[in-house]
This record gives structure tokens, C-alpha cells and sequence, in this order.
């Protein structure tokens, strides 16, 4: 990138930073408080007053500091002012049945783009304070520390997690037979329940892999850039480039992908 658009997105960066944190202590501060609970497009489907509260902070934020930037936020607080070149892809709670469930993880996401490119990435784990920030071509980075992907080159001595999608009840067999083959062919399998954490689990070497189906584009917007920051990749099940729309992602340390992607294939 031009060294103007990189300072654009260095000083964007700052203000995501700053807004993950504020979001991050409104998480802390009310978790395992008296929140109300509502669902949205299905009875598994939650939505809190906390994830509301979230996006507000971080939607005014944006609004007062870059008016003339788009923001897409899950829970309908965006905006989209005509000729904007960039957009702010945020999450404000990714992991909302575990926060609402007392369940310890969670975290804000709040990705960068750029005309359709992510340029920067930002998650924010507030109970153990663990930030994570990725620019395009500068690396990944855990509370400042640069992390990478994991060394290991073999599935079977890998751990890998997944997500199932709201439409599980309606759906029910969506991602089963993968789960059961990774069962059978990694180490172990886990079900977190944060997208965004899971894809930083793989950034940072915890997680040799992380696949799921029926994302959306804020749970995978930081994540992704994350990932292949970390030295790792990212795609759909045939191999090429992952949807920038969440409807699927195969992340890996790169080494074990193609055991990967094979394992997805044997359900295709
Ligand atoms: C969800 C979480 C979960 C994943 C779901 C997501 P939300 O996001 O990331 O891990 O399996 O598909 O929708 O609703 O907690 O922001
Ligand atoms: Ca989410
Ligand atoms: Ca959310």
C-alpha cells in the first residue's frame, strides 16, 4: 500500500484500539450482571443489552472521529455515507451466548476496510486482557508482541475448532459429519463459541486450524487478516481465497490446510 494510505490506516488503527478496549470494560464491568436477553433470527440466536451497549460506544466513536467512513455493525447501528472509501466492520460482542451464559469467552471485533480490502484488523478478549491488532504486510501482534501460527505439520497431532451456525435447529446435520470426521483425524476439536477468538487461537499458534459455515462479515473481518498475518492461511473448502461474507472459513497455520481441506471434502 502507498505510504499515505498506510498512515490513513495506522491512525484508523488507533482509534479501533481505543474504541475495542471501551467496549471491551462495558463487557467486563457487566458481565455476570443482571443484563436483559432477546433473540434475533432464531430461538438460539442471542442478542444482550451488553452487545447494544458495545456497539453503541463503538459506532459513536467512528461517527465523531471519521464521519465520512461506512460502518457495517451487527447489531443495525451503521451507517453508510455516499462515497465512502472506507469501512469499519465491527462485531461489538462475538461470543453472546457465552457472555450471556457466564461462560468466560468473548470479545469485541472491529475490522478495517479499505475499497473492499481489509488493511486492519483489531480483537479485543477483555477478561484476559489480551489485545490483538494485525495491519496488511506488517504482522500480527498479541498486546504488541508479534505472534505466528503454529510449527505443527501434522493434522493428527493438531487441535482444531469449529462453530455451528444459527440454523442449527432447522438444519441440524449443517457441520456434523465434519465435526465427526475432524474427530476422527485431528487431536481434538473444540467448540468455543467466538468466532473471532477462535481465528486468533490459530494466529497465535494455540489452534493449529479453525473451520465454520454461516459466518457473517464482522466475525471474520479482523480474524482473517489476523491469521494470514500470523504466516497462516485462510480459505473456502476448495482452496481458494476464504469470502469476504463470513458463509465459510477454513483458517490454518498453513501447513496442515490441504489435510484439512481434504477432511472437509470427504462431506462435501
Ligand atoms: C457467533 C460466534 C460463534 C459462532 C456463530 C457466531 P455472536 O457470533 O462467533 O462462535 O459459532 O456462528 O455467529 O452471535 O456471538 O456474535
Ligand atoms: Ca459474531
Ligand atoms: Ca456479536
Amino acid at each position: 500500500m502507498t505510504g499515505e494510505t498506510l498512515r490513513e490506516t495506522r491512525e484508523r488503527l488507533e482509534l479501533a484500539i481505543g474504541l475495542a478496549r471501551a467496549a471491551g470494560a462495558i463487557q467486563r464491568e457487566r458481565y455476570e450482571s443482571d443484563f436483559a436477553v432477546g433473540t434475533k433470527s432464531s430461538a438460539v440466536d442471542l442478542v444482550t443489552d451488553v452487545d447494544r451497549a458495545c456497539e453503541q460506544a463503538v459506532v459513536e466513536g467512528i461517527r465523531a472521529a471519521r464521519p465520512g467512513d461506512a460502518v457495517l455493525a451487527e447489531e443495525g447501528g451503521g451507517q453508510e455515507p455516499d462515497g465512502a472509501t472506507w469501512r469499519w466492520l465491527i462485531d461489538p460482542l462475538d461470543g453472546t451466548t457465552n457472555y450471556a451464559h457466564g461462560y468466560p469467552c468473548f470479545c469485541v471485533s472491529i475490522g478495517l476496510e479499505r475499497e473492499g480490502e481489509t488493511l486492519a484488523g483489531v480483537v479485543y478478549n477483555p477478561l484476559l486482557d489480551e489485545l490483538y491488532h494485525a495491519v496488511r504486510g506488517g504482522g500480527a501482534f498479541r498486546n504488541g508482541r508479534r505472534i505466528r501460527v503454529s510449527g505443527e505439520t501434522d493434522l493428527g497431532r493438531s487441535l482444531v475448532a469449529t462453530g455451528f451456525a444459527y440454523d442449527r435447529r432447522e438444519n441440524p446435520r449443517a457441520n456434523l459429519e465434519h465435526f465427526g470426521a475432524f474427530l476422527r483425524t485431528a487431536r481434538a476439536v473444540r467448540r468455543d463459541g467466538s468466532a473471532a477468538l477462535d481465528l486468533c487461537a490459530v494466529a497465535c499458534g494455540r489452534f493449529q486450524g479453525y473451520w465454520e459455515f454461516g459466518l457473517k462479515p464482522w466475525d471474520v473481518a479482523a480474524g482473517v487478516l489476523l491469521v494470514e498475518e500470523a504466516g497462516g492461511r485462510c480459505s473456502d473448502p476448495a482452496g481458494a481465497p476464504a469470502p469476504r461474507d463470513g458463509s465459510v472459513v477454513v483458517a490454518s497455520n498453513a501447513l496442515v490446510h490441504e489435510a484439512m481441506l481434504r477432511v472437509l471434502a470427504e462431506h462435501p
